[in-house]
């Protein structure tokens, strides 16, 4: 055994049913502010979201945890030019995503976890990896795809960065967290086949590959158990199936009356931490409806996970990470993550300078979302900024209405954010103010925003659909800067899938940027004028109809009411009013969740699928093979840059398996691979080796994973409907 683990045996022996109790429990939600209000300890890290109490007589520190997937988020601190706790608001994790570029989740990851560190955080309560199941879930923007594939390689790879600092990661919500409506007491009511292949198997490759130090179990019920006291999700199948041997900790809620419950799950750690929590802990001991052997357990997994921390190594943090690189990184990081949807002819730009910018997110862009995955940055290079940076002249009378708009709070949408500004409304433009400007300038850029954020899902009118001052605008700019020989391009700025297919042929390119976190003016101008390239491919499908997706039939989309206050938004929609997709979520469709469902012969075309993106080149795969060797599936292609510039492809594989015993999606992302850049000429071969469980699907009859036998077609392409070159191999189990 090793000395740490025969010390925190010898610890575990020595310790009090009070101190085992309390070291359960975090020190309360006062630690977001300056001093937990449970134990008064003066929190070293102000702001941080939660933090786990010493034990001076046995010389256990205090661990401190802190937000969040797009950066560290903690206070500032001090009062304006004199604040200096700043973090790096990188893309948010769509953008990270749609990169498909785990190397870059990688850096990114090691970034965060670097400022973590510097800063004096054990945990960083990242990523968060649920599905996109809905366009309409708030937190969409932290997660990072409708894919369990995608979300669970882009989640290791972040883990792996942020735990190579000696900083603790933290997967979250742990599972079926996908929607914000009534999120606290949602019942997801999801089969087992669908909850194992579509909902914990990101998870189940993030903990196989990256080992996380923690999990975070999630506030709503799966199935009718509450996750957070889920023995099933928590110990059998977390532990049991996957051999996790991290910590478990709940999100950050009240005490829900249940916490011996809790801790017989496997849930070990409960945050913030309310006192009470720990007297429930000590009673149920006492009167033995909680085994101290089971306490133990999770008292172990505690000290465990302290002894990990570069805190209780005694590690003297600088409080001065290396800003500077990291925002380097930022900025590259954004353009890799950045999809181009359309481009008639007008990018990288050419021969243009001064430019008409619209929008309100032009002049105050949405580097990421709001709510605990917020970031205190230290600055936002808006689109403005980033193009007159870029050597471009911005239009001064387009400008100043929007500095104007800006001028009054009644512009922003009448609701309440967590830890964020409500969005601004559309700011509508005339016919003639935009006949004007289209003879002052070369161009027009319109930049379309949409922002959302924890506990509160996002609607389909004026949300997911164009608001109609968007419209109109749009179609004046157009008429006005075509009728003059002008380029329109828009930019969105998004949390998340917007409708596209009514307007697209409108503007002459449409480049999704995400919250491409605070360099994101600079890696627009980047990519616009092709001192970079766009180098994402969606990791969602964008429908034609919010109503084809056969989600919509199953999620709350209307009569969600909108927060008046704070504290109402702190609370959240707590409604148990019993009415369907609020107190319970049926998961009917299933499977076919996003290219799943679109694939298939009877579905709606879509207005992008799934994987989609333009470059600014040309890629050609060659060469596939594919075939079975010592029980794994060994493939390869060869990709070329048959275009005129420099760029990287994104290949994906797809699956189409024999559905005899089960039924199965027309195709499966199985494997994916990004080339390295590659010069007009050069290719790369790109390889991928699969162990035949990687094929297999959850058969619920035999509560087993199983590869059918029989003849599977490999596809290799660009996107889920672009399947380029395919290969047929046969697979016998025998
Ligand atoms: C929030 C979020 C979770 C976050 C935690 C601490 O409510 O659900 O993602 O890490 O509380 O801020």
């Amino acid at each position: 055994m090793s000395v740490v683990k025969e010390n925190i045996e010898r610890l575990l022996a020595s310790m009090t049913l009070e101190e085992k109790a309390s070291l359960l429990v975090g020190s309360g939600w006062g630690s977001m502010l300056s001093i937990c209000l449970l134990s008064s300890e003066k929190v070293e890290v102000p702001g941080a979201a939660g933090v786990v109490h010493s034990l001076g007589r046995l010389g256990i520190p205090a661990i401190v945890m802190a937000d969040g997937p797009a950066g560290l988020r903690i206070n500032p601190r001090g009062k304006g030019l004199r604040k200096k706790y700043f973090c790096t608001g990188f893309p948010v994790g769509t953008a990270i995503a749609c990169s498909w570029n785990t190397a870059l989740a990688e850096k990114v990851g090691s970034a965060m976890g670097n400022e973590a560190l510097e800063y004096g955080v054990d945990v960083l309560l990242a990523p968060a990896m649920n599905i996109q199941r809905s366009p309409l879930c708030g937190r969409n923007f932290e997660y990072y795809s409708e894919d369990p594939l995608l979300s669970g390689k882009i989640a290791a790879a972040t883990v792996r960065g942020v735990q190579s600092n000696g900083v603790g990661a933290c997967i979250k919500h742990f599972a079926v967290n996908s929607q914000e409506t009534n999120r606290l007491k949602n019942d997801a009511r999801v089969d087992e086949r669908t909850l194992r292949e579509i909902y914990l198997k990101g998870f189940e490759i993030a903990v196989k590959e990256s080992s996380p130090w923690t999990v975070m179990s999630s506030y709503n019920k799966i199935n009718g158990v509450y996750a957070q006291e889920n023995k099933w999700l928590l110990t059998d199948v977390l532990r049991g199936e996957w051999g996790y041997e991290g910590l478990v900790m709940t999100d950050w809620t009240e005490d829900r009356g249940n916490t011996a419950g809790q801790v017989a799950a496997g849930n070990d750690l409960m945050m913030p931490g309310i006192d009470t929590q720990a007297k429930h802990i000590i009673d149920s001991v006492r009167n033995g409806s909680l085994p101290e052997a089971t306490l133990d357990a999770c008292v172990q997994r505690v000290l465990e996970l302290i002894a990990k921390t570069a805190r209780f190594k005694g590690y003297e943090y600088s409080n001065k990470p290396d800003l500077a690189s990291h925002a380097a990184l930022c900025r590259e990081a954004a353009c890799e993550g950045m999809v181009l949807l359309e481009n008639r002819n007008v990018l990288p730009l050419k021969d243009v300078r001064r430019v008409a910018l619209y929008g309100t997110a032009s002049y105050d862009f949405m580097a990421g979302g709001t709510g605990s995955g917020n970031v205190n940055k230290p600055y936002v290079v808006n689109v403005a900024d980033g193009m007159s940076g870029a050597g471009f002249e911005v239009d001064a009378s387009v400008e100043d209405s929007y500095r104007h708009f800006f001028r009054s709070r009644k512009n922003r949408e009448k609701r309440y954010v967590m830890l964020g500004n409500a969005p601004w409304r559309a700011l509508e433009h005339d016919q003639a103010e935009i006949e004007q400007a289209a003879l002052r300038n070369d161009f027009a850029i319109y930049t379309i925003s949409r922002q959302a954020g924890e506990n509160q899902d996002r609607r389909v009118e004026n949300d997911f659909e164009l608001k109609d001052g968007e419209r109109r605008n749009l179609e004046r700019m157009c008429a006005a800067f075509h009728r003059h020989g002008k380029k329109v391009i828009v930019l969105l700025n998004v949390c998340g899938v917007i409708e596209t297919a009514s307007w697209k042929e409108l503007p002459d390119a449409v480049l999704a940027v995400w919250g491409a976190g605070q360099e994101g003016g600079n890696s627009i101008a980047d990519v616009l004028t092709g001192r970079s390239y766009p180098g994402g491919r969606l990791s969602m499908t964008f429908p034609v109809s919010y109503y084809d997706m056969p989600v919509s039939e199953n999620y709350p989309s209307k009569g969600i009411r909108e927060f008046r206050s704070s504290s109402e938004a702190m609370r959240g929609i707590i409604d148990d009013s019993g009415r369907k997709d609020i107190a319970y979520t049926e998961y009917q469709e299933g499977l076919n969740v996003g290219y799943r469902y679109f694939c298939g012969a009877s579905a709606a075309p879509v207005s992008y699928p799934f994987g989609f993106g333009l470059s600014y080149t040309e890629f050609a795969l060659s060469e596939a093979v594919a075939q079975v060797i010592d029980g794994a599936l060994h493939m390869s292609v060869r990709c070329s840059n048959v275009g005129a510039a420099v760029g990287k492809e994104v290949v994906q594989v797809y699956v189409s398996a024999p559905g005899v015993t089960l039924e199965k999606p027309d195709c499966e992302l199985r494997a994916f691979a990004k080339t390295r850049e590659l010069a007009p000429g050069e290719s790369e071969i790109l390889e991928f080796r699969l162990p035949l469980s990687d094929l297999a699907s959850f058969n619920p009859s035999s509560a087993a994973w199983e590869v059918e036998e029989g003849e599977y077609t490999i596809h290799f392409g660009s996107s889920a409907v672009d399947l380029l070159l395919n290969c047929k191999v046969n697979i016998s189990i025998s």
